[in-house]
């Protein structure tokens, strides 16, 4: 039986309240921790850096699933694993060496990741998946919270779903953008198995009764 993660997006987190909003969604249930690092270029928005990283990391004991939305990446990826990061996912279009960028996250204990824009065609993958330990499928364009979920993408879940099973290694399909509580049966179905969801978690007053509702959609 799969085994389902949710990774609250501390995007529309009160940044006002970090230490506490982490933790309250940790003890909601939450698997992981999504961290949306933007940087006004390579989506234009601007979040948060290693430094806010650290900060939060004392606030939960589950892993810091940073997803990096910054061109260009290498530089910047040693100041996550140093802050915390268990995760570190990417954008192939933002790097050079892909490759070799995997390998960096790897050489600093950390597992890695690759994410893909609606856009991106699955040819990305072709050398790497292997390597890999997460594929991360953007739902929506990167760049802000409460996006509506593109439906097409739901065909890539498909498809990357049966690449890892041809592989047969443990790789997680994570999908990210517009997961509701309403959708996120279908998005199981298509073949994800770790859920972003940063509005339909951080919009609720009570975080613990949205986690438990996003369980047992997925149970149904
Ligand atoms: C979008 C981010 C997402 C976003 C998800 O660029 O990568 O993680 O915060 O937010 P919702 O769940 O509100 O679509
Ligand atoms: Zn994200």
């Amino acid at each position: 039986m799969t085994q389902y993660k949710i990774s609250p997006s501390i995007l529309s987190a009160d940044f006002a309240r970090l230490g506490e909003e982490v933790r309250a969604v940790d003890e909601a249930g939450a698997d992981y921790i999504h961290v949306d690092v933007m940087d006004n270029h390579f989506v234009p928005n601007l979040t948060i850096g290693p430094l806010v990283a650290a900060a939060i990391k004392p606030h939960t004991q589950k892993p810091l699933d940073v997803h990096l939305m910054i061109a260009p990446v290498d530089a910047i990826i040693p100041e996550f694993a140093k802050a915390g990061a268990n995760i570190i996912t990417v954008h192939p279009e933002a790097t050079i060496h892909l490759d070799r960028t995997i390998q960096l996250i790897h050489s600093l204990g950390c597992k890695a990741g690759v994410s893909l824009n609606p856009g991106t065609p699955l040819d990305v993958l072709d050398y790497v998946l292997e390597n890999l330990d997460l594929v991360l499928v953007m739902s929506v364009n990167p760049g802000f919270g409460g996006q509506s979920f593109i439906d097409y993408t739901l065909r890539k879940i498909e498809a990357i779903r049966k690449r890892i099973d041809a592989i047969g290694k443990p790789i997680e399909l994570e999908v990210d953008g517009g997961v509701k509580v309403d959708n996120i049966r279908r998005v199981a179905d298509a073949g994800a198995d770790v859920f972003v969801a940063g509005s339909a978690i951080y919009n609720t007053s009570d975080y613990k009764a949205t986690i438990a509702a996003f369980r047992k959609a997925l149970a149904g």
